[in-house]
């Protein structure tokens, strides 16, 4: 399995979220890992597993994330896996519905990708983190899911041939 980990990080949380996931999956293949900023279109070409991370702001993703995921091209993630998380405040039922994880999954569907999982929070105390105990812990466990899950895809439907 090829994994691409991507993370937009203003304070470092969701970056040592993306590590740690990065980390785990690297036990099911190759891992490359880089911040939003580093990223080019051809980074996600010949990936099995998209991962994509950001901190919510003011409810949504940050707009530096909008813009990138803006420019680029059109079913760029076409029939790539994909799986997306945030970090983000403890909230209410209600308000964890406005999450970045979220929407980063509706953009990354957008570009054509698939999704394995639901989007996924880890929780910091402050704006500034720190992460709550135990997250960095259930990131990993996320991460052996998601490789879990992506084991268990079905391969293409096998062709069928008349008799
Ligand atoms: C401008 C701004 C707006 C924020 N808005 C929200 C919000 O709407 N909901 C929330 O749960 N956290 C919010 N936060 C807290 C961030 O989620 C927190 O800073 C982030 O998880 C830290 O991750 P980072 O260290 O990777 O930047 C906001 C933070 C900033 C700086």
């Amino acid at each position: 399995m090829k994994a691409l980990v991507v993370y937009f990080s203003k304070f470092g949380n969701t970056q040592k979220v993306a590590e740690a996931i990065a980390e785990m999956l690297e036990s099911a293949g190759s891992v490359c890992v880089l911040s939003l900023e580093q990223l080019t279109a051809s980074d996600m070409k010949g990936v099995d597993l998209v991962v994509m991370g950001s901190p919510t702001h003011r409810m949504n993703l940050p707009e530096a994330v909008r813009l990138v995921l803006k420019g680029f091209p059109r079913r760029i993630l076409r029939g790539t896996h994909i799986a997306t998380f945030d970090t983000s405040y403890k909230m209410s039922w209600w308000l964890s519905h406005f999450t970045a994880a979220r929407r980063l999954a509706r953009a990354l569907r957008r570009l054509g990708g698939r999704q394995i999982a639901p989007p996924e929070t880890f929780h910091v105390m402050e704006k500034e983190g720190p992460l709550y105990e135990g997250e960095i812990e259930r990131a990993r466990k996320w991460a052996e899911f998601l490789s879990g899950k992506l084991q268990r895809q079905p391969e293409s439907a096998p062709p069928k041939f008349s008799t």
